[in-house]
C-alpha cells in the first residue's frame, strides 16, 4: 500500500467521525432507546456482536431481505442474523409451522412425535449422523459433543485452532498461547495453528486428546484427510462443527469436502431463526445416553424438544432447503466475493474479502476501513454486520449484490 494513496491516519478518524454524526442524526430513536437500555442492560444489548460505533439501530420490522429500523430506516440485510438467518426474514411456511405448533400447547414438559421427526430429518441430510440430540444452541451442541466425546475416550483434552470460534464459552485466540476468551469452560485445551500439517502433528503428542473440534471451512484441503486418518489411529474423536458450514451443501460441508467426521454439531439456520442446536454421530457414541445401551450420560435440558423450535426445524428442512436453492444462494455468494475482493484489489486499500458460497467476509489490516465501508453502506441501505462479516439469505437478490459492490467501488475511490 502506498501512503500517499490512500487518506492520512488522520483524515481516516475524521472521516468516521463525520459517518458517526451522520449516523445520530439519521438515528435519533435508535439513539433514545439505546440510552433507554443502557439503564438494565450492560452496554445496552444482550449479544454483544450486535453492538457498534456510535449505537447501533433498533429494528422493528424484518421481512423477506428487509429490515426495518425504528427511525423508519430500510435496510437489505447481508449479515443474515450470521448464518442463522439463511431463509431470509420471516419465511412463511416457517411461521405457519410455528402458529400450528402454538395451537397444539407449547412448552409441554413430555415428548412428542415432532422430535424423532425433526432427528430422522437432520440423520437423512448428514451423512455421518446415525443418532442426533437437541440443544437450544450452537454453543451448547459442541459443549455436549465435547463432553460426550471426552467421557467415551476417558481423555480429559480438547484439540482446537488458533481462531476456532465454536460459541461464546468455547472461543480461541490468533495464536496458539492465548489470550483465549475469559469465559471459556475450563476443560484442558491444545491450540494447534490451523492450516499446518505440523500443528496438527503437535496436536496428536498429547496423550490426554480426547477430541477435536474443528470447521471445515477454516480447515485446509491438505490438512482434512490427514486429521480424519490421524484421529482413525489415535482413537480421538473427530467433532466437526457444522453450526454455520452446514449450508455450503445440502449434506453440509463434510459432503462437500467428503469427510466424515464422528460428530457433527449443527445450529443456526436449520432451526428456521428460532433459538436450537444439536449434536449427533456414530450410534456408537451416541448410544451413550442410551440407558437400555448400558448408556451412563443423561442430557438435561428443559427446552431441548421445545415443539416451536422442533416445528420450525421440520419447516425449515421440509420446505426450505432444495437442493437447487442453496446452489444458487452459494453461487451468489461466491460471485459477490469476487466482484468484492476485485473492487478492493483494484485499489490501494489494505483490504480483501475471504469466504466460500453464501459467507465471506471484509478484512482490512486498519479496521478503521471495514468500520467506515460499513457505514457508508448502510447509508445506502445495506447492512452488513459491523466486522464485515456477511451470510447471503435466500432473499438477497443478484441486484442487491450490485448495489453492494457499486457502493464498495464509489467508497474505495473516495478513500484513495
Ligand atoms: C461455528 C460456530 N459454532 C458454534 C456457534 C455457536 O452457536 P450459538 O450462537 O447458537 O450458540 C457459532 C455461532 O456463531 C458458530 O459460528
Amino acid at each position: 500500500m502506498s501512503s500517499e494513496a490512500t487518506v492520512a491516519n488522520s483524515d481516516l478518524d475524521a472521516l468516521l467521525r463525520e459517518a458517526h454524526d451522520r449516523y445520530r442524526r439519521s438515528h435519533p430513536k435508535s439513539e433514545a432507546a439505546d440510552l433507554n437500555a443502557r439503564r438494565f442492560l450492560p452496554g445496552g444489548n444482550t449479544r454483544s456482536v450486535l453492538d457498534f460505533r456510535p449505537f447501533p439501530f433498533r429494528v422493528s420490522r424484518a421481512n423477506g431481505a428487509l429490515l426495518t429500523d425504528i427511525d423508519g430506516n430500510q435496510y437489505i440485510d447481508f449479515c443474515g442474523n450470521y448464518t442463522a438467518g439463511f431463509l431470509g426474514h420471516s419465511p412463511d411456511a416457517v411461521r405457519r409451522a410455528i402458529v400450528d405448533a402454538l395451537d397444539g400447547g407449547w412448552a409441554i414438559g413430555a415428548t412428542h412425535e415432532k422430535e424423532a421427526e425433526l432427528a430422522e430429518l437432520l440423520c437423512e441430510r448428514f451423512a455421518s449422523m446415525d443418532q442426533v440430540r437437541f440443544t437450544n444452541s450452537g454453543t451448547e451442541a459442541n459443549l455436549m459433543a465435547i463432553g460426550t466425546a471426552l467421557h467415551v475416550t476417558g481423555k480429559t483434552a480438547v484439540g482446537v485452532f488458533e481462531r476456532g470460534y465454536h460459541g461464546g464459552v468455547l472461543t480461541f485466540g490468533p495464536n496458539a498461547a492465548g489470550p483465549h476468551h475469559p469465559l471459556n469452560v475450563p476443560h484442558t485445551y491444545h491450540v494447534a495453528a490451523f492450516n499446518e500439517m505440523a500443528g496438527l502433528d503437535k496436536l496428536f503428542d498429547h496423550d490426554d486428546l480426547g477430541c477435536i473440534v474443528v470447521e471445515a471451512v477454516q480447515g485446509s484441503g491438505g490438512c482434512r484427510p490427514a486429521l480424519r486418518r490421524r484421529c482413525d489411529a489415535s482413537g480421538v474423536v473427530l467433532i466437526l462443527d457444522e453450526v454455520m458450514t452446514s449450508r455450503l451443501a445440502p449434506g453440509g460441508a463434510q459432503e462437500r469436502f467428503g469427510l466424515t467426521p464422528d460428530m457433527t454439531t449443527l445450529g443456526k439456520y436449520l432451526g428456521g431463526g428460532m433459538t436450537f442446536g444439536a449434536f449427533g454421530g456414530r450410534r456408537d457414541l451416541m448410544s451413550t445416553f442410551d440407558p437400555s445401551a448400558g448408556g451412563l450420560l443423561t442430557q438435561a435440558g428443559t427446552f431441548n424438544n421445545n415443539v416451536v423450535s422442533i416445528s420450525a426445524a421440520i419447516a425449515t428442512l421440509r420446505h426450505e432447503l432444495a437442493p437447487a436453492r442453496l446452489a444458487e444462494v452459494n453461487d451468489r455468494g461466491d460471485r459477490l466475493r469476487l466482484s468484492l475482493d476485485s473492487v478492493l484489489s483494484d485499489t490501494d486499500l489494505p483490504m480483501w474479502v475471504t469466504g466460500m458460497g453464501s459467507m465471506l467476509c471484509i478484512h482490512s489490516s486498519d479496521g478503521r476501513y471495514v468500520e467506515l465501508l460499513f457505514h457508508t453502506a448502510l447509508e445506502q441501505g445495506l447492512h452488513m454486520a459491523r466486522r464485515g462479516f456477511m451470510a447471503l439469505s435466500m432473499a438477497v437478490d443478484e441486484q442487491h449484490c450490485e448495489a453492494l459492490v457499486n457502493t464498495t467501488r464509489e467508497w474505495s475511490k473516495s478513500v484513495t
